[in-house]
């Protein structure tokens, strides 16, 4: 305690001492004395002198023994029986003798004996301002909605003061804030309660939680204070809607992404807490397409898809999301889908008419018209058509997407006649997708093609005395074509020489061109001939083709040699007359024999087979000439007989004999002696050689004359009107005969002769080969039917 406030407390002690002598003075033994005391002094702290109001004096003390008396054992105060001062034995606490009740006042009595006298006091002990208010709760929770009106108030937990007095609460106060302001209320029993009044709504929202400070003030001097933390949180209510980051969302889907794929996510965010702020989205307002294919995830707000999305059939989506939070409020937004095209789908083609058979041969024909589709949008709809290059077919764009395939030349069906056209339609995506048909086209026949002999001419031969109906040999044709226009009948066409009776000579299977000679040929008659076969298909029109064939007949060796000379038949053989001085080697004379057989069966060869004398004549095998061998003599006989073989070479060899007869005569007369034999005679004795060489060639001269000078009387004789001629009696009518048949001419010397009409002169002697006609000597031979390619031997 300050000094000064000792010195006014001191003064006050005075002046309650004075009040109480002059009250004990007026009413001795019944009022008690009062004395006063503030709270809190030390102990042995002076209250009051009591001497006076004892109406003691300081000698009196010891005699009278003052001393104080209370009730309970405590003794707070104590008399100092020195001074009579009535001194605090202990620090006094006004708040725990007294606690709230006013005035404090601690009863006491003071005993003075000799004589014993009782005497009543009381202390009052006095309030200072030594305790500060206190909150109990040091914060205060209140939870205040913010839909709470402006104007509600709160009550707060007031303080406690245990001071009394003005030293006890007396006001409150709040720190400074928006929304709230402090109002006291007096209470019935003199308290104040400290009311929070609300001025202006509060927000969660802005402001969540609101922290003010509660001061509590007393009415001492200096005023202690207390303070507490109101802590208000402002509780929620649902007064945010839930509100999409974005009202429009535009997102590109590609078709065909895979189920449960993540389209978008949106987010709507509430500012409400709780379940008030608890999002829920869900899709509103969709269509029964919108519910297949889309999913939102109620929390989170993923939207997924449930099935793959087509581009060809839905291109958009608008898909209207709503984001509900608990309490009910909702916000939507939309989301646009625009799905991507992928090129997912392969064109595809219909062919709405398609020809699968063609005829060859036809310009610029359709086969098939088709078109293509392709539900992909863009270049992954756009197309390209093709087929195979190497094929006589194009393509040819009509009225869109629409394509006729058509042929691009005649067609062949001899060179190909299946075809298999591929149709390949490509998009432009990506990936390229496509799309293959394969159309098969046959082609169809047509006869345009005529059979064809497998050569242009035929050369059969056959041998003579053939059995009848002999398989000579074949002629074939073929055909390109197929079927019955391949069909190939073959026929013998009428012989260009009406005199062939060919009709009797071949015959020609229709079905195979096996030819068959009719009847047996005779070399001899007949050594060649030709015709000519068809051909001819079944085709409408036919057609056909021709060949020629030529039959050589071979010889056989079916004629024995025939002797011309000397004559067999005569009644009187004749003879052949010798003189009897010819020297060696004399030509008796030759022995002439034809064969009608040709080549080595006309070979004839001559040799003695029997004489009268042997030795004395030789007959030379290749020319057939009888010579003496050696001088005649006289005594040999005067007639011989010599029989003379003539063979040929064939296989067999046939042969003929010849008998001669030769007369040797001595003196010789003129007209036995031929005119060669005088020529010979001539000759030098010495060189016998070429007496037989001019022998010789004389007589192949006579003959070759004397047959000139037949055929010339031949020809007249016809053309005397005469009528034919008689020909020598043969198996072989007809006007081919041989006549290599001289038997020292080879066969391949034979000789033309030709005659023109009128004139009378010849065309000398053409050598020709043994051969067929050719076209100009079929002229000639037509000019002159009686002169072919060999002369008539009549
Ligand atoms: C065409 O196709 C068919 C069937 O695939 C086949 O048998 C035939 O040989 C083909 N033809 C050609 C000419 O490729
Ligand atoms: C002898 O034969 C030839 C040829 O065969 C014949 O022409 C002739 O008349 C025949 N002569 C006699 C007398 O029989």
């Amino acid at each position: 305690m300050e000094a000064g406030e000792r010195k006014k407390c001191f003064l006050k002690q005075r002046q309650v001492l004075i009040f109480f002598v002059l009250l004990g003075i007026a009413q001795a033994g019944s009022e008690p004395r009062r004395y006063s005391v503030a709270e809190e002094m030390e102990s042995g702290s002076f209250v009051a002198n009591l001497l006076q109001d004892l109406g003691l004096e300081v000698d009196d003390l010891a005699a009278r023994a003052p001393r104080v008396v209370s009730k309970g054992k405590k003794m707070r105060l104590h008399f100092d029986r020195q001074t009579g001062d009535l001194l605090l034995n202990e620090k006094l606490d006004r708040e725990e003798l007294c606690g709230p009740t006013e005035p404090c006042v601690l009863p006491f009595q003071m005993l003075l004996k000799n004589p014993l006298k009782f005497f009543q006091a009381e202390l009052q002990i006095r309030d200072i301002n030594d305790h500060s208010p206190v909150f109990l709760d040091k914060e205060i929770i209140l939870k205040i909605s913010e839909s709470i009106t402006p104007g509600t108030t709160f009550l707060i937990e007031r303080a406690q003061d245990l001071d009394v007095g003005s030293n006890s609460l007396q006001s409150y106060a709040v720190s400074p804030n928006s929304h709230f302001h402090l109002k006291l209320q007096d209470s019935s029993d003199g308290t104040i309660l400290p009311q929070l009044v609300l001025d202006k709504a509060l927000d969660r929202e802005v402001q969540p939680e609101i922290r003010l400070t509660i001061t509590a003030l007393d009415g001492g001097i200096p005023p202690r204070s207390g303070t507490a933390l109101i802590c208000i949180e402002v509780l929620d209510i649902n007064d945010n809607a839930p509100e999409f980051a974005k009202l429009h969302y535009e997102v590109h889907v590609l078709e065909n992404s895979p189920i449960g794929s993540q389209v978008a996510i949106v987010s709507a965010r509430d500012l409400d807490i709780g379940t008030y702020g608890e999002i829920s989205y869900l899709l509103s307002q969709a269509s029964e397409d919108i519910r297949k294919t889309f999913r939102i995830n109620a929390k989170s707000g993923e939207l997924l898809l449930t099935q793959e999305l087509d581009f060809e059939s839905i291109q958009t989506y608008t898909l209207n999301i709503q984001a509900t939070d608990g309490g009910g409020l909702s916000g939507s937004c939309v989301v646009f889908v625009q799905v991507m095209d992928l090129n997912d789908n392969p064109p595809e083609l219909t062919i709405s008419t398609l020809i699968s058979e063609i005829p060859e041969n036809l310009q610029e024909t359709v086969i098939a018209v088709f078109s293509v589709s392709d539900p992909d949008s863009g270049e992954n709809g756009r197309m390209v058509c093709s087929i195979q290059d190497d094929l006589p077919f194009i393509l040819k764009p009509s009225v869109e997407n629409f394509y006729s395939l058509v042929t691009n030349t005649a067609l062949d069906r001899e060179t190909r006649s299946e075809y298999n056209i591929t149709i390949t339609v490509t998009d432009m995506g990506t990936p390229r997708l496509k799309t293959q048909h394969t159309i098969t086209v046959l082609v169809s026949d047509v006869n345009d093609n005529a059979p064809a002999f497998t050569q242009t001419s035929y050369t059969l031969s056959v041998r003579e005395n053939n059995s009848p109906a002999l398989h000579i040999g074949s002629v074939r044709a073929t055909d390109r074509d197929a079927g019955a226009n391949a069909q190939v009948t073959y026929s013998l066409l009428p012989p260009l020489d009406p005199h062939v009776p060919l009709a009797s000579l071949v015959s020609i299977n229709p079905d195979n061109g096996h030819l068959f000679a009719l009847r047996s040929l005779d070399y001899e008659a007949l050594r060649a001939f030709e015709f000519r076969v068809g051909a001819a298909d079944r085709g409408s029109p036919a057609l056909s083709s021709q060949a020629l064939v030529r039959v050589l007949v071979a010889d056989d060796n079916d004629n024995a040699p025939f002797v011309l000379y000397p004559l067999q038949n005569a009644s009187a053989p004749c003879t052949e007359l010798v003189p009897r001085a010819a020297e060696a080697g004399y030509l008796v004379t030759k022995v002439v024999a034809v064969d009608g057989d040709s080549g080595q069966n006309a070979w004839l060869s001559y040799q003695l087979l029997k004489a009268t004398e042997p030795g004395l004549f030789g007959v030379w095998a290749h020319n057939g000439e009888v010579r003496t061998a050696r001088l005649l003599s006289e005594r040999d006989a005067a007639k011989h007989r010599l029989l003379v073989l003539v063979k040929d070479n064939g296989e067999p060899p046939l042969s003929a004999s010849v008998t001669l007869h030769v007369l040797l005569v001595d003196g010789f007369s003129q007209p036995y002696l031929p005119a060669p034999e005088a020529e010979a005679a001539d000759a030098a004795p010495t060189a016998p050689l070429t007496v037989y060489l001019v022998v010789a060639l004389a007589s192949v001269s006579s003959l070759f004359v004397f047959s000139v000078l037949v055929f010339v009387a031949v020809r007249l004789c016809r053309r005397g009107g005469v009528g034919r001629c008689s020909v020598p009696e043969g198996p072989f009518p007809g006007h081919l005969v041989d006549v290599s048949g001289t038997g020292t001419l080879s066969q391949s010397y034979q000789y033309e002769v030709c005659l023109t009409g009128g004139s009378g002169t010849f065309k000398f002697l053409k050598p020709v080969i043994p051969n067929f006609l050719t076209k100009d000597e079929e002229r000639v031979s037509e000019a002159n039917p009686n002169f072919r390619n060999s002369f008539e031997f009549s």
